[in-house]
């Protein structure tokens, strides 16, 4: 009996051209490594703001079995009332009654996994309760349950936020992956079995500002104000990156991660094992 599991870790899916870019490689890679579950951020997933309920299906068909959310859950009003009965995710550390959850309990293979949504304070306009904190209080309780296998998505502008994090909770959980700065980084390793990286990077478009078109923000960084809306590149190259966790006994024990730049797969990175 296989005791593995294979879980696929995407960053940020921005408008349609990263939805689109899910669609057309989630399927293949997850038959070519055996993945037995799909964990995606989909904050940015509709027009760059929010998640619509239309688009959150297109992801789930696609292969996607958990979203994640991040600053912007709630940009789409719409989904608030899908959020107890689809697995969509919203940091835990929103204040006392907001809608949703932040963790997602699910059974693969006979093994218990949690996935957890936390959020950074840094440059973010809410008033988070402490990040910190909500984990400990999370991890401890999913001890308890005997839930061995916990995987992070720790959505925060600042890498340093994300570091405290994997350091507080490094040896207790099997996985911790940054998202939010949309740019994926290179730091990915595992230490006492469990997994990091600062960002796993967004799908989407590649050739303006994280995935939005450079016309507006360049304006306003010019011109120190300006007018318009960002809007989601729709032409142009476009990315897909992803992460493959290898776990066995809450521990991750192996993991690497593919990059597509339109059709062109690049070399792929293998985590850094720091006890071998
Ligand atoms: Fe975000």
């Amino acid at each position: 009996m296989d005791t593995k599991l294979h879980i696929g870790i995407i960053g940020d899916i921005v408008g349609r051209a990263g939805r689109d870019m899910v669609i057309e490689n989630l399927p293949y890679y997850k038959e070519k490594y055996n993945i037995d579950f799909v964990i995606a951020n989909g904050e940015n997933a509709s027009g760059g703001f929010g998640l619509s309920k239309k688009n959150a299906n297109e992801l789930f068909s696609s292969g996607i079995d958990v979203i994640s959310g991040g600053n912007h859950s709630f940009d789409k009003l719409e989904i608030i009332e899908f959020m107890d009965t689809m697995p969509i995710l919203r940091p835990l550390n929103f204040p006392q009654n907001t809608p949703g959850s932040g963790i997602y309990y699910t059974k693969i293979k006979n093994k218990e996994l949690a996935i957890i949504n936390a959020m950074g304070h840094y440059g973010i306009n809410i008033n988070l309760d402490n990040v910190y904190h909500k984990l400990e209080e999370s991890i401890i309780s999913l001890q308890k349950k005997n839930i061995s296998n916990i995987i992070v998505d720790f959505h925060a502008e600042a890498s340093s936020e994300k570091r405290i994090a994997f350091c507080l909770l490094r040896g207790r959980i099997t996985a911790l992956f940054g998202t939010h700065t949309h740019i994926g980084s290179d730091d990915l390793h595992i230490q006492n079995g469990s997994f990091y990286v600062s960002d796993i990077g967004l799908c989407g478009g590649y050739d303006g500002v994280i995935g939005m078109d450079y016309k507006v923000p360049l304006n306003k960084a010019m011109q120190g104000y300006g007018k318009g809306r960002f809007e989601v590149l729709e032409n142009g190259n476009n990315i897909f990156q992803m992460i493959i966790l290898e776990l066995e006994n809450g521990r991750c024990n192996n993991a690497f991660k593919i990059k597509k730049i339109n059709d062109v797969e690049l070399d792929s990175i293998n985590a850094f094992n720091l006890e071998s």
